[in-house]
C-alpha cells in the first residue's frame, strides 16, 4: 500500500492533520507513531486528542508509560502510550498494554518501533520526520500508512 506524504511547517499544522485523521477514525483504531526525539510525536497525539474531545489536560506521558483520557462528551476515548521507556514487546504484553489496544479506545503509541511486534493489523502507521530539504527547524515530512485493505487508504489528507 503507498503512504501519503505530507509536509506541515509548524506544530499548528501538525496538530491541523492530526484533526483531519480524527475524522476518519473509529473505535479500536490504533495510531503507531515513528519519530526522533522532539520530531512532533506528542504534537500529533495532542491534537489527535483534542480533536476527539476525550476528557482532560494534555500530559507527556515521558514520565509514564500510559496516560487515558475518557470519552466523556467525545466521540472516543483515547490511550496515549509512550513505549521509549520499555525493553520491548514482551514488556508490552506483561503490562496488558494488547488488551487495552483491543478495546474501544483510540489508541496512539509513539516509540511504536520498540514494540513493533506487539502492534496489531489494523495499526496506522504516521513516521514523523525533520525534512532533510528546507533548512526550516519547523519543517516536517510526516507520512501516512494505513494497513493493506483499509479504504481509508485512498483519501486525501
Ligand atoms: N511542523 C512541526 N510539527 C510538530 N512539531 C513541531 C513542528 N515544528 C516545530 N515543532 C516543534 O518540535 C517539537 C516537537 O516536540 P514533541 O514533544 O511533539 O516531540 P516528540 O516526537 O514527542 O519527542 P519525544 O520523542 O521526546 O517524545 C515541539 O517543540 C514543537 O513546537
Ligand atoms: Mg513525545
Amino acid at each position: 500500500m503507498q503512504p501519503t506524504l505530507l509536509i506541515t511547517k509548524s506544530p499548528e499544522e501538525t496538530k491541523t492533520l492530526a484533526f483531519e485523521i480524527a475524522r476518519v477514525l473509529h473505535a479500536g483504531d490504533c495510531l503507531a507513531l515513528y519519530g526522533d526525539l522532539g520530531s512532533g510525536k506528542t504534537v500529533f497525539a495532542s491534537g489527535l486528542k483534542e480533536a476527539l474531545g476525550a476528557e482532560g489536560e494534555m500530559q507527556s506521558p515521558t514520565f509514564t508509560l500510559l496516560r487515558s483520557y475518557d470519552k466523556n462528551g467525545g466521540t472516543y476515548g483515547f490511550y496515549h502510550f509512550d513505549a521509549y521507556r520499555l525493553g520491548g514487546a514482551d514488556e508490552w504484553f506483561d503490562l496488558g498494554f494488547d488488551d487495552l489496544v483491543e478495546g474501544d479506545h483510540v489508541s496512539l503509541i509513539e516509540w511504536a518501533d520498540i514494540v513493533e511486534d506487539a502492534l496489531p493489523e489494523r495499526t496506522i502507521r504516521v513516521k514523523i520526520e525533520r525534512s532533510i530539504e528546507s533548512d526550516d527547524d519547523n519543517v516536517r515530512s510526516i507520512e501516512l500508512l494505513f494497513p493493506k485493505g483499509d479504504p481509508r487508504a485512498d483519501l486525501e489528507f
